[in-house]
C-alpha cells in the first residue's frame, strides 16, 4: 500500500490590498457569510491537510485573532515584510518540519474558489507525480494578472507577471488563478533558489515553475473549468461584483433543492445559512450568519434574519430578527423586530410594530400591535393588549415580567417589571401594573374617566368643535357649565392635554375596564 500523501496547505494572507482601502486587512472582508480567507479555508478543508499555515502580515494581529475563531488547529506565520509570494512560502515552509508530500498554496483573495476544484488540482498532480501545477484559467480580461506561457508543444513554460511580459505575451489570456499544488521536497529546492530580478524586485512564488522547468522537472497546468472560481478580489467593486457571483450560485443551489426564491436578485442568503424543502423566500430578503428557514415557511418580502431559526410553515414578514426562535406555524409581521433570545414557540404571533428581546412567547400566544416586550415570559394562549411596554429596566438594572397562561392583558399597559400577572388573569385597559395580579384576577390601576359636560363650548366658543358641539345638542350643557365647581380651575390650570385627559382619580370599580383589549 502506498503511503497517504503528507499534506500542507499554505495560504497567502500577508498582503495590504491597498486597492481596497480599508482599516481591515483585505482577507477579512466579509462576503455571504465569511471573510475572503474564510472562503479559501473551507475550499481547501475536505483536502484533509495535516497542517495549515496561514502567511500573516498586514494586520497580522486582527487576522491572528479571525483565525482563532475559524481555523484554530491552523498556524499563522508571520511575513513581518510583503517580499513577494514566493518570499511568504519560504516563510511559511521555514515554520513546519521538513518533509515530503503535496504542498497546497492558495491565495487568500480568491473566495469563489470551489472544494472540488481544490480537489482536482491536488489530485491531477498527484497522479502526475510532477514537481509543481499550477491552477489556469481562460479569462475574458486578464488585465494584471501573471500569464502561462506554454511552449510550441503547448507544455507550460513559465508564468510572467503582466508588468514583466512583452506584447506578445500579454495577449495571453490563460492566466494563473494562484492555486497552486507543489511536490514539498522540490518546491524547498526552488524557492532558496528565486531571485528578485523583476518590475517589482520581489521573490515570485511564480519563478518556482521556470526554474523546475529548466531543471528538467515535470511542470504541470490544470485548468479550471469555470473561470470565475479564479477570480480574485483587488478593490471594493471587485468584491461586488463576487458578491453577485457568490449569490447567485448559493440561490440556484437552494432552488435546486426545491425552495422557493420568488426573486434571487434580490435574495441574499449567506453560505452558512439552510432552508428547507418548500420554505418560500419573497423579495428584498436577507438570510444571514447561522440562520435556519424550515420547510414550509415563508420569509420575506423584505425581511433581515440573522442567526435566527424559523420553523416549519411560520411566517416572517417585512422585520428584522437577530439572534430569535421563531416556532412551527408562528407568525411575525409585518413591521416587527426580534431580539437576541426572542422566542416564540409554535403558532404564537407577533405582530405589527412589536419590539421583543429575551423573551419567551409561549404557543399561541398574541402579541398583536404596537408593544415592546422585554425580559418577560409569556405562557400558552394569552393576548396581549395593544401599545403595552414591558417596562424592564430601573435604570440600573433589567428585571422580568411574567405572565401566565390564557391571560387578557388590556390595551395600553405598562409592566413595570418585576411583576407577575397569573393564569387565567385579566387587566384593564391603560393600567400601570406594578403589583402582581393573581390568577383569575382583573387587574386594574387607572384614573376613572369624569366628564365636564359644556366645557367646548363654554371655553371654546367659536371654535369648530364648539359649533360642532352645539349642532349636536350640546347648547344645554353650556348652560351647567357654570354649575359645574373646579372646572374652569382644571381648563385653567391645565394644559390642553392635560385637561383633555382629566385629572387622575382613583378608579372603584372596573366594569367594562377589559373592554378596549385588542385581539
Ligand atoms: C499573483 C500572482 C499572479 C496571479 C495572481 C492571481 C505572483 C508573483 N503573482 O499576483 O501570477 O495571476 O496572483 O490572483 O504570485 N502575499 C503575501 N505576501 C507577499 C505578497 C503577497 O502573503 O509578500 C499574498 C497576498 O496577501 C495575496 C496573495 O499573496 O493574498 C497574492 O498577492 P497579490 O499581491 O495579490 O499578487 P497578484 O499581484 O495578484
Ligand atoms: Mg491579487
Amino acid at each position: 500500500m502506498p503511503q497517504p500523501h503528507l499534506r500542507t496547505v499554505v495560504v497567502l494572507a500577508a498582503g495590504e490590498g491597498k486597492r481596497m482601502k480599508s482599516t481591515l486587512p483585505k482577507v477579512l472582508h466579509p462576503l455571504l457569510g465569511r471573510t475572503l480567507l474564510g472562503h479559501v479555508l473551507s475550499a481547501a478543508a475536505p483536502l484533509g491537510a495535516d497542517r495549515t499555515v496561514v502567511v500573516v502580515g498586514h494586520g497580522a494581529d486582527q487576522v491572528r485573532a479571525h483565525l482563532t475563531e475559524i481555523a484554530p488547529d491552523a498556524t499563522p506565520v508571520l511575513q513581518a515584510e510583503q517580499l513577494g509570494t514566493g518570499h511568504a512560502v519560504r516563510i511559511a515552509l521555514d515554520a513546519v518540519p521538513e518533509g515530503a508530500g503535496t504542498v497546497v498554496v492558495i491565495n487568500g483573495d480568491v473566495p469563489l474558489l470551489r472544494p472540488e476544484t481544490v480537489g482536482a488540482l491536488v489530485t491531477a498532480h498527484e497522479e502526475a507525480a510532477a514537481a509543481a501545477t499550477v491552477l489556469a484559467a481562460e479569462v475574458p480580461d486578464p488585465t494584471g494578472l501573471g500569464r502561462i506561457v506554454r511552449d510550441t508543444d503547448g507544455r507550460l513554460e513559465q508564468i510572467v507577471e503582466e508588468r514583466d511580459a512583452d506584447a506578445t505575451q500579454r495577449a495571453i489570456r490563460e492566466i494563473n488563478a494562484g492555486i497552486y499544488a507543489f511536490d514539498a521536497v522540490r518546491l524547498r529546492e526552488a524557492l532558496g533558489k528565486l531571485s528578485t530580478d523583476n518590475d517589482q524586485g520581489e521573490e515570485y512564488l511564480t519563478d518556482v515553475f521556470g526554474l523546475l522547468r529548466s531543471a528538467g522537472e515535470p511542470v504541470a497546468v490544470h485548468v479550471a473549468v469555470d473561470h470565475v472560481e479564479t477570480l480574485g478580489c483587488n478593490d471594493r467593486v471587485e468584491l461586488a461584483s463576487l458578491r453577485r457571483l457568490l449569490r447567485d450560485r448559493v440561490n440556484e443551489a437552494w432552488m435546486r433543492t426545491g425552495v422557493s426564491l420568488l426573486d434571487p436578485v434580490t435574495t441574499w442568503i449567506d453560505v452558512t445559512v439552510a432552508l428547507d424543502r418548500d420554505a418560500v423566500v419573497d423579495q428584498n430578503t436577507q438570510l444571514r450568519g447561522a440562520t435556519v428557514v424550515g420547510a414550509g415557511a415563508l420569509v420575506g418580502p423584505d425581511v433581515t434574519l440573522v442567526d435566527t431559526i424559523v420553523g416549519p410553515a411560520a411566517s416572517v414578514v417585512r422585520s428584522h430578527a437577530v439572534g430569535a426562535e421563531v416556532g412551527a406555524g408562528a407568525s411575525v409581521g409585518p413591521y416587527a423586530y426580534l431580539r437576541p433570545a426572542a422566542r416564540l414557540a409554535d403558532k404564537a404571533k407577533v405582530g405589527t410594530f412589536v419590539e421583543v428581546k429575551n423573551s419567551e412567547i409561549g404557543a399561541g400566544s398574541k402579541v398583536p400591535h404596537l408593544t415592546y416586550v422585554g425580559d418577560a415570559t409569556i405562557g400558552e394562549q394569552t393576548n396581549i393588549g395593544a401599545a403595552s411596554v414591558f417596562v424592564n429596566y430601573d435604570g440600573v438594572n433589567k428585571h422580568r415580567t411574567v405572565i401566565g397562561s390564557h391571560a387578557r392583558t388590556g390595551a395600553d399597559n405598562m409592566f413595570v417589571a418585576p411583576v407577575e400577572v397569573g393564569d387565567g388573569a385579566y387587566t384593564a385597559a391603560g393600567s400601570v401594573i406594578v403589583d402582581d395580579v393573581p390568577p383569575g384576577a382583573m387587574g386594574v390601576a387607572r384614573a376613572r374617566q369624569r366628564n365636564i359636560e359644556g366645557w367646548v363650548v363654554k371655553r371654546r366658543a367659536g371654535t369648530a368643535a364648539a359649533e360642532a358641539a352645539q349642532r349636536a345638542g350640546d347648547a344645554e350643557g353650556a348652560q351647567r357649565i357654570g354649575d359645574a365647581e373646579g372646572a374652569s380651575e382644571v381648563a385653567g390650570t391645565a394644559s390642553d392635554s392635560e385637561a383633555m385627559h382629566g385629572r387622575a382619580e382613583t378608579v372603584g370599580g372596573a366594569s367594562g375596564a377589559g373592554d378596549t383589549a385588542t385581539e
